[in-house]
């Protein structure tokens, strides 16, 4: 099977991925990535593992169905199954829901529905939530909503910052993603 990484800035969750099918521990390839922010640090992961990358600068675009017309292109050029999203900062319009219908899916650093949207590691950590994690789920129109695949506790203690949290989801989720994307692509 082909995935595409869809993301907008660091990549580590991306790195998680590819390393797993350089273990062979999934049995699939990363056809493409797609990023909404050229200068992005997975830009440069991706170029660096030789994987095609499709970047693009949203204003460039009269809508978001304009831009994501030519990721569907690029999406069924490169024969991709599944769409990963890995910090990809933007909701899924129409175009890609209605052509990958429940087949695109994200990752998300909070025990969802709690702390949806942006920042959630630090909502989470200034609700002082004893326990937080990380949300695997089917993406659908909504912010972070849709199915949930699996979820991944963490316990937060008097002795956590906001960075022994963010590193804690961080190490869960470089463990769960590349776990739930196995058994996606052996269905
Ligand atoms: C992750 O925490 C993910 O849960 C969230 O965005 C972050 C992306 O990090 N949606 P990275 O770019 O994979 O390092």
């Amino acid at each position: 099977k082909k995935i595409a990484v869809f993301a907008s800035g660091n990549g580590s969750n991306f790195q998680a991925i590819y390393d797993q099918i350089q273990l062979g521990v999934i049995n699939a390839e990363i056809g493409l990535v797609v990023c909404d922010k050229p200068q992005a640090g997975i830009v440069a992961r991706a170029k660096s593992a030789n994987i095609p990358v499709f970047s693009f600068i949203p204003k460039d675009y009269e809508t978001k169905s304009h831009f994501e017309r030519e990721i569907l292109d690029a999406l069924q050029m490169h024969e991709i199954d599944l769409v990963v999203l890995a910090g990809y900062m933007r909701l899924i319009g129409s175009t890609l829901l209605e052509t990958y219908a429940n087949k695109i899916v994200n990752i998300h650093p909070s025990l969802l529905p709690a702390f949806p949207g942006k920042d959630a590691i630090g909502q989470a950590f200034q609700a002082r939530v004893k326990v937080s994690g990380v949300t695997v789920h089917f993406v659908d129109s909504g912010m972070d909503t849709g199915p949930i695949i699996a979820q991944q506790a963490i316990e937060i203690t008097d002795e956590d910052t906001i960075e022994t949290v963010a590193e804690k989801i961080h190490k869960v989720e470089h463990a769960l993603y590349p776990k739930v994307i196995q058994e996606l692509v052996s269905k």
